[in-house]
């Protein structure tokens, strides 16, 4: 079935339209977009759509608030940079749109003066010129396989691999940026013997179904690809939002295309969102802030204005206004940056995040994440279910995977922003709280059973600076199921902490991207896997991954998930089994060195998803059953397990899309400041000498 007709566009002829609705910004200088666009205000519109509260032609915040209509861009116009300028170029025409095309303020526009070459400006120990030396400058190896690759790549042309800072080769292993990698289980992998048993490996007929799968799973806008639906299950008669792009939903989506060679998917739905990031969005006559990234978006066929029968296409966002809770999508920004990254990396276009208006959406999400507030912590503070687990979940305040996510964004935009003049600041900004964040995760949300044992023996009430127990933590706090749970070895970070509040439970995606983005110490990420594999019946079992551990039953489920049906013990959010983990994993252990463990999860998934209809997640302890109301053909699931098998074939792509320790950030450790005695406490410090750096 195709994308289009799962979201009910009319098959008459359409002709497209991105509706958008912005307000000045007084962010980057007054007004930076209008300003920045000198035809701006010929954009400008009064309300052209029938959702009053997303474009209004005035409000009463005092703000400038103004709807813009784009009509018609069969293809994404692309703005060239070109002499420190960015010039719009229209894209051409299919023959089947109508093109009244206007470049609007909020989407395009030159920026004269503001970009300039990379490295004119130089801002002590801010970002580096990371990408330009990527391993990725060869589109062409994109399906090449073979782990000798990482440091053979012939197409270096003359730029130093980053990501792959360090590799030292002895006997069947090498150390890849300072992980082990066991060398013999990839040169296992590739020299599977007869080409037989590589082409079975190259695409299984299982794999042949996911890829046929997830290409249905396509949305195209203005008869371009732009995205995949959350879901495509033709026996579902009630697909409440599934049938929309969801901006998280779209990673693994992306990944395996980028993976496949298939970029042009991953460039117009990271253009396209763009564009709705500057939507007026309003609950109720309250905006959040701007640079808030929808949690998903429609595509949508609407009567053409002044026509008699004809459609025009276009985009409708969802910024948490229509989503069940009206919670906002912290996580969305953040993914989308961390999606314009591997972006760069995979593909080696570099062009795409240097544009002024990918470069003004990066700005906008990270001032939104910086801003000042009351807040005590470095850590992101949100309301519950702002994230993958989007409901009442006992997750507001700092939640573990919003925390993880926010750290591999600052890590991207450091690598990604153009420093000058305008960005210094946020650059430093960035650095500053990139140093404070690892620094209270490591110290704080760390749980292995030396940490409990501390917790079990704290003194309590202690009003002072040098507090021991900071949080005033109750050992009371400490669940029973953890006491037996808590193996020896290993440990994870804890699901969120708040005064007087420490949630134990394990979350697997703030885990995983922990260890991705080295937001712990090499031993705290070797930590996780080994908690992982000793644990390997709770969080595995039959299907990878348990999403949280353990199950919040009987009152604890009644008072923290308000009585949700859907949450009940063991089911969806609340200790439900989600395949679409395993991708996340899959790095993990390729990151770790341990591509073995990754393999077992795959071999279990590829088991049962497509037999089982590729269902969105699993219920029961061990994850035996399909989720009583999950979706099937869910498209995460499909694009996920695509990806972790290309991953593990191609783990010098994998390798791209992880970071290693930043020792820069290690030496501008915020507890260094507290002299020699919080010096020995700090864990940066034993991070680095267990690295011996
Ligand atoms: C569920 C998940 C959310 C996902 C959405 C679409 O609401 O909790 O993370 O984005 O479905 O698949």
């Amino acid at each position: 079935m195709s994308s289009s007709s799962s979201i009910g566009i009319s098959t008459v002829k359409p002709c497209c339209r991105i509706l958008i609705g912005y307000r000045g910004s007084s962010i980057f200088g007054s007004h930076a977009r209008s300003l920045e666009n000198p035809n701006s205000s010929k954009s400008h519109s009064k309300s052209i759509h029938n959702r009053g509260s997303y474009c209004s032609s005035s409000r009463n915040s005092g703000r400038s608030s103004h709807c813009i209509v784009q009509r018609c861009i069969a293809h994404q116009p692309s703005s060239v940079v070109h002499g420190g300028r960015a010039f719009i170029s229209s894209a051409s025409a299919s023959s089947n749109s109508i093109i009244r095309s206007r470049i609007s303020a909020a989407g395009f526009y030159a920026d004269s003066g503001i970009l300039r070459r990379r490295g004119v400006l130089l801002v002590p120990k801010v970002a580096s010129d990371y990408r330009n030396q990527s391993t990725s400058v060869d589109n062409n190896h994109v399906n090449e396989k073979g782990f000798e690759q990482i440091y053979i790549q012939g197409g270096f042309n003359n730029v130093k691999p980053l990501v792959i800072e360090e590799i030292e080769k002895s006997g069947n292993s090498v150390v890849l940026n300072g992980s082990a990698v066991d060398l013999d289980y990839f040169k296992e992998l590739n020299e599977k013997t007869t080409p037989q048993e590589k082409d079975e490996r190259v695409a299984s007929e299982i794999e042949k179904e996911a890829w046929k799968l997830l290409r249905a799973a396509t949305v195209t806008y203005c008869g371009s690809p732009v995205g995949t639906v959350a879901a495509n299950d033709p026996g579902d008669k009630q697909p409440l939002n599934y049938d929309q792009v969801f901006i998280r939903d779209f990673v693994p989506s992306a990944l395996a295309f980028l993976l496949n060679g298939d970029a042009e998917i991953v460039k117009n739905f990271l253009l396209h969102t763009l564009q709705l990031q500057s939507w007026e969005k309003t609950v109720d006559c309250y905006s959040p802030g701007q640079g808030l990234m929808p949690a998903s978006f429609k595509v949508r066929s609407v009567p053409l204005e002044g026509t008699e029968g004809e459609f025009e296409e276009v985009l409708d966002p969802d910024f948490g206004e229509s989503a069940i809770g009206r919670v906002a999508p912290v996580d969305s920004g953040l993914w989308w940056i961390i999606m314009l990254r591997a972006y760069g990396k995979i593909t080696g276009d570099y062009t795409l995040q240097e544009r002024v208006d990918v470069q003004t959406g990066i700005r906008l999400i990270l001032n939104l994440c910086l801003s000042d507030g009351f807040d005590m912590f470095p850590t992101l503070l949100v309301t519950d279910g702002s994230c993958m687990i989007d409901r009442r979940m006992g997750i507001h305040g700092h939640p573990l995977e919003i925390q993880a996510l926010f750290y591999s964004a600052l890590r991207c935009g450091r690598e990604m922003l153009t420093v000058h003049d305008g960005t210094k600041n946020l650059v430093a900004a960035i650095n500053k709280r990139l140093s404070a964040l690892s620094f209270h995760m490591r110290e704080y949300y760390w749980v292995d059973m030396k940490k409990i044992n501390e917790i079990y023996r704290y003194k309590t009430e202690e009003y002072s600076t040098d507090a021991v127990n900071k949080f005033n933590i109750y050992p009371e706090q400490i669940p029973s199921w953890l006491v037996d749970w808590i193996p020896e070895e290993g440990g994870y970070f804890m699901g969120n902490l708040q005064p007087a509040h420490m949630d134990f439970r394990f979350f697997t995606l703030g885990n995983l991207w922990s260890i991705i983005s080295s937001l712990g110490t090499r031993e705290q990420n070797e930590g996780i896997l080994d908690l992982i594999d000793t644990k390997w019946d709770d969080l595995v079992a039959h299907m990878p991954l348990k999403i949280s551990y353990p199950a919040m039953e009987g009152e604890e489920w009644r008072i923290i998930t308000g009585s949700d049906p859907k949450n009940t013990p063991w089911s969806y959010h609340n200790g439900g089994s989600w395949p679409t983990l395993l991708w996340q994993f899959t790095l993990a252990c390729i990151k770790m060195g341990r591509p073995e463990l990754a393999q077992k999860a795959v071999s279990l998934a590829e088991q049962r998803l497509a037999a089982d209809g590729w269902p969105e997640y699993y219920d029961t302890r061990g994850g035996r059953f399909i989720g009583k109301q999950s979706r099937n053909y869910q498209t995460w699931t499909i694009a996920g397990f695509l990806t972790s098998k290309m991953l593990l074939e191609n783990p010098e792509k994998a390798s791209l899309l992880f970071w290693d320790e930043d020792y820069e950030l290690l030496e501008t450790c915020v507890c260094a400041l507290g002299g020699k005695a919080s010096r020995k406490k700090c864990s940066r410090f034993a991070a680095r000498s267990q690295d011996g750096a």
